[in-house]
């Protein structure tokens, strides 16, 4: 499979240094060939054909800050939209930054990837969280797949287990801790008996906080991530404009105390029943979504099987990854079955 990454940061570095590690046993387990023909950063692109070095790609990123500086195969200034109109392959890996006002530089690699007929891998929530309906049809209408398993709990395999594991049952409802930054100040408000602020300036020390903290205070982030799953799992045609949002900016130590109170603790949760709703909720600490740190949690509530839930990191440059990985091999794995159907 010829394989386009646009974005070159921790999670793209990340992918690359996993396939060139894994390299023998991809090809001996599933027969898959992965070949990165091009790499797409801010500043140009590096573009081979053949297949590029991917360790000599990772150590230009890390010595010149640029893909674009390979002496052979470098094009510095040339764009991303340029990289995926015109170098042939079979699939895109999006991994440019989120940004959830207009899903941009992502949402018009996407679009021109899906109309292009190529695969698209993403874990880029922006995009998703604004036109997921939109893409899906793209998608379908263009007969390529789109997949992002990485964009709900990093590598924590979360759509797979509500698409897969529970394939045949009904979803019915799905709540979760979806963010691990908000998760890590709520468990540092609750044990250390300390306020917002102090919570997440340490979050912030740690590095599990943006400088801008919006997006995870705010409940941006969870509230995207439960429209992935509403759309993805159950079929709802929703965006980010269905969601009620409240985060936990104005959170204070006196709703933990009254939550202590019934042997409960607040956390930061998005449900999906017949609405979609991100709010902090009491949780009794018995509850398995009543995890620690940056942990996440999700809940599926099933007609037949009852109620399950996963729990894993959400986030990290190689378990992000290894979601990607998966999808490049469900991809792979959905073209064989097309070509012996
Ligand atoms: N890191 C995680 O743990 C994690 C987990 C789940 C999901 N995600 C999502 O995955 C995506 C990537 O995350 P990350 O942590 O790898 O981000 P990152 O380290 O900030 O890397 C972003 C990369 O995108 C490149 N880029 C930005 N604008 C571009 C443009 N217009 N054209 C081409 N390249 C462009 C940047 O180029 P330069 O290198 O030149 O700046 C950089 O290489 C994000 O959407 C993030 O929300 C990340």
């Amino acid at each position: 499979m010829r394989i386009i990454l646009i974005g070159y940061g921790i999670v793209g570095q990340s992918l690359t240094q996993m396939l060139a590690q894994r390299k023998t046993e991809l090809i001996k387990n599933y027969g898959f060939h992965p070949r990165i023909v091009a790499i797409a950063d801010r500043r140009g692109a590096t573009v081979n054909a053949k297949g590029l070095n991917l360790e000599k790609a990772l150590t230009l990123k890390k010595q010149r800050g640029t893909v674009a500086a390979s002496p052979e195969h470098g094009h510095p200034g040339m764009s991303a939209l340029n990289v995926i109109e015109n170098v042939d392959a079979e699939t895109i890996v999006e991994v440019t930054p989120t940004n959830i006002k207009d899903g941009e530089p992502g949402l018009s690699h996407i679009k021109t990837a899906l109309k292009t007929g190529k695969h698209v891998v993403t874990t880029n929530k922006g995009p998703l969280a604004l036109a997921l309906p939109a893409l899906t049809e793209l998608a379908d209408y263009n007969e390529v797949y789109l997949r992002f398993s990485g964009t709900v709990g990093g590598g924590t395999p979360v759509l797979d287990t509500a698409k897969r594991c529970l394939i045949g049952d009904k979803i019915l409802a799905i709540r979760g801790i979806l963010n691990g930054t908000t998760n890590y100040i709520l468990t540092q408000m609750d044990e250390e008996r300390i306020t917002f602020q102090q919570a997440l300036k340490n979050a912030q020390k740690l590095g599990y906080a943006e400088a801008d903290p919006s997006l995870d205070v705010d409940g941006i982030d969870t509230a995207s991530k439960l429209v992935i799953m509403a759309n993805w799992i159950m079929n709802k045609r929703v965006t980010l404009k269905n969601v009620n949002i409240q985060g936990i900016r104005n959170f204070t130590l006196e709703a933990l105390n009254k939550a202590a109170k019934k042997n409960c603790t607040i956390k930061l949760i998005g449900s999906i029943n017949q609405n979609l709703t991100v709010a902090p909720t009491e949780i009794p600490r018995q509850n398995p979504l009543c995890v620690r740190g940056v942990l996440n949690a999700v809940t599926f509530v099933s007609e037949f099987a009852g109620e399950q839930t996963i729990i894993g990191r959400g986030a990290g440059g190689m378990e992000t990854a290894s979601a990607i990985l998966r999808d490049l091999l469900d991809i792979k794995q959905k073209l064989a079955t097309k070509l012996t159907t």
